[in-house]
């Protein structure tokens, strides 16, 4: 049990610097995580409390959530739980392309998974047979098992608009597409004008990047773990962002 519990299809089972787990991908050549700031820490920090404490997402009745893409499920686990514990009584819909289905095994090896408080056993039965789940009462997550390319055109397609959209894939160098200007032009169209997106990435080319598509990029630094951005469709003025130039 224990030499499967630390690989799945030769994929390792790591434990990152904040004690909590990720896994190491061989075929994205790619880790799912920060090993260095720690897979609850940087989720937290970099995609879930700048949306709800600085772009005051706390304050709207329902919430439309992109999660690029579901990976270990941290983004949309570690909504449901911080927007509950920090009394959000709206309505909450994430949508999630992946394009592995094998990710819901990877969770199941988890020995012990950051999100208490979570019905883990529940929510991935219901994944793997509807690919929908109640994560809480108000909060729902739809995962989209299909390439993130098509799960877009179909959004795009539904006229469907988001408030807050994790940019969360693996580095441009495993998978470039969600890095040039087709995909970001797609994000921006994607946005709400007063959502957000969030991203670990704050290279020179991601900026760019992101500015030839229309967005005003910040340095965020929540001084917990290296500093991410946040990307907006206006100039916002805030103590804690930087503008990226
Ligand atoms: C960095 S991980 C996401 C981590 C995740 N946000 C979390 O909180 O655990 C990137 C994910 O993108 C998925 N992926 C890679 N290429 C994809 C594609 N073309 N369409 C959809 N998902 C893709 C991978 O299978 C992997 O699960």
């Amino acid at each position: 049990m224990d030499d499967f519990l630390f690989s799945c299809n030769q994929d390792k089972y790591i434990i990152s610097a904040d004690g909590t787990p990720t896994f190491y991908n061989h075929s994205f050549n790619a880790c799912y995580h920060s090993l260095r700031d720690g897979a609850l820490k940087e989720t937290l920090h970099k995609h879930i409390y700048p949306p709800m404490h600085i772009c005051k997402m706390l304050e709207k009745e329902t919430l439309y959530i992109l999660d690029i893409c579901f990976g270990l499920g941290y983004n949309s686990f570690c909504t449901a739980l911080e927007y509950y514990k920090a009394g959000f009584l709206g309505n909450i819909h994430i949508i999630s392309p992946e394009i592995d289905k094998g990710v819901l095994d990877k969770i199941s090896l988890f020995k012990a998974h950051p999100w208490q408080g979570l019905e883990i056993g529940r929510i991935l039965e219901e994944l793997r047979k509807d690919s929908c789940s109640m994560l809480l009462d108000n909060i729902k997550l739809e995962v989209i098992f299909d390439d993130a390319f098509n799960v877009l055109n179909t959004l795009k397609q539904r006229n469907i608009h988001f408030n807050v959209i994790y940019h969360d894939a693996f580095s441009r160098r495993s998978t470039p597409r969600f890095w040039d200007l087709d995909f970001f032009l797609d994000l921006y169209s994607l946005l709400l004008n007063d959502g957000v997106m969030t991203s670990y990435s704050l290279s020179k080319a991601t900026i760019n990047t992101a500015i030839k598509a229309g967005f005003f990029v910040y340095v965020y630094n929540s001084g917990f773990c290296q500093k991410s951005a946040l990307f907006l469709k206006s100039t916002f003025n805030d103590k804690n962002l930087i503008p990226a130039s």
